[in-house]
């Protein structure tokens, strides 16, 4: 069996300058805390401007450090403090000013004085107005931070705060998540392409009325986060769930089991790797009614005809991705488990009791592959789903060498 992997949060410094993009970095705290991200803001005196530090704590859950003096730390020494509690530091906005700064060794605050302190990757994210982005000075102190080591994360050409029209406008926050889970990628699944579904189908029966089931989409987001966290591009198709999806993942909404076949068909000729988590509804109306069906008062008779079956569908590509997919059983698991991963020649299959899985925050897995079973012990479906991408990682490596 693989091993558990760390469960340990990677730790976040994000320091903010001064620059409107600020609240950009206050929504960027957000998708990174959702991803289950530590993060420890530390705002420059002109930052505090353009948000509020208390945004900032509210957000990231801790308070937000603003002076090189701050007597919280026992040692006064938050400069050092700060930077080894930090697995990396991304400055977002970081102005014209304080990008002079880094390129000059200069530490006359807090963050300047933590940013050379530090033994952790530093990533900078510009946003200034279009000639000052232009100015040679600008350049030049880029060109130094790039030799230096320093990640420059590219402003987008756009419209500005100021009015103006140009480079200098810093990258959304959700593109701003992506670099970030990129420093913190380890090798198991680097540079490989991981397809999810997850969730339920919604299939009409007619305006308003439809078939679906009680799956929460919570182990196919799980799933998708966990391959994420392996290092691997996610694209999660999505049936509709109430969920926050995870920030770097590519995510394509879908209602129904054929529009979600649709939309596997348009990805999964980049897939590596295909995890078929949705729960898929196996039926459908024969003919949804566009407008309401009235109540007649006596029985009516509803024709249900069966949904394509997508996994099946991959599985049989002339070249497929390594396909995993997962069964929720009521009776006799081990049983169901195995016909089904042989009757649809998937290599791996997670199987688990619908009545302990469905909707539930934790789950216990049992996984069958040619080797035999696999039990993974109860525990939440965050934990179940590195487990399960460890498992896989494996098994791929393995069929590939
Ligand atoms: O519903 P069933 O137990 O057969 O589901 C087993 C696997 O097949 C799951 O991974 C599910 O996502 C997938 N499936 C599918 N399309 C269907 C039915 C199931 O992809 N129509």
């Amino acid at each position: 069996m693989a091993n558990i992997p760390s469960l340990t949060a990677k730790r976040l410094l994000l320091g903010l300058t001064g620059g409107v993009a600020a609240y950009k970095a206050a929504e960027l705290a957000r998708l990174l805390i959702q991803d289950g991200m530590e993060v420890q803001a530390v705002m420059t005196e002109s930052a505090c401007r353009f948000v509020g530090p208390a945004t900032l704590q509210a957000l990231t859950g801790k308070p937000v450090f603003t002076d090189l003096w701050d007597t919280r730390v026992a040692n006064n020494m938050a400069h050092i403090d700060l930077s080894r509690n930090a697995d990396a530091i991304l400055v977002a906005p970081a102005s014209a000013d304080f990008i002079a700064k880094l390129a000059h060794g200069l530490a006359d605050d807090l963050l300047s004085t933590l940013c050379l302190a530090r033994d952790c990757p530093l990533l900078v994210a510009p946003a200034m107005n279009r000639q000052m982005w232009e100015h040679p000075a600008t350049q030049r102190n880029l060109a130094t931070l790039r030799l230096d080591g320093v990640t420059i994360l590219d402003p987008h050409s756009g419209a500005q705060a100021c009015g103006e029209t140009g480079m200098g406008r810093m990258l959304e926050a959700q593109e701003l998540a992506k670099a970030v889970h990129a420093v913190f990628r380890p090798e198991l699944l680097r540079g490989r392409c991981v397809l999810v579904t997850a969730g339920p189908t919604y299939e009409a029966i007619d305006a308003v009325r439809g078939i679906t089931n009680s799956s929460s989409g919570k182990m196919g987001y799980a799933v998708a986060r966990a391959a994420l966290e392996a290092g691997a591009d996610v694209t999660l198709i999505s049936g509709p769930v109430c969920l926050e999806p995870p920030a770097a993942a590519r995510l394509i909404n879908v209602v129904s089991a054929r529009d979600m076949l649709v939309a596997v068909k348009n990805v999964v000729s980049y897939a590596d790797i295909f995890v078929s988590v949705a729960a898929v509804a196996d039926y459908r109306a024969a003919s949804a009614s566009k407008q309401k069906i009235k109540k007649t008062g006596g029985d009516i008779t509803l024709e249900l005809t069966p949904n394509p079956d997508i996994l099946e569908y991959v599985a049989n590509l002339p070249k497929p991705p390594f396909c995993v997919g997962f069964a929720a059983e009521t009776e006799n698991l081990k049983v169901n488990a195995a016909l089904k991963r042989r009757g649809k020649k998937l290599p791996l299959l997670a199987a688990n009791l619908a009545q302990d899985a469905i909707g539930s925050d934790e789950s216990a897995l049992v996984l069958f592959d040619d080797e035999g079973e696999h039990p993974l012990l109860k525990a939440p479906k965050i934990v179940q789903a590195q487990r399960l991408i460890q498992h896989i990682a494996a098994l791929y490596e393995k069929q590939r060498s």
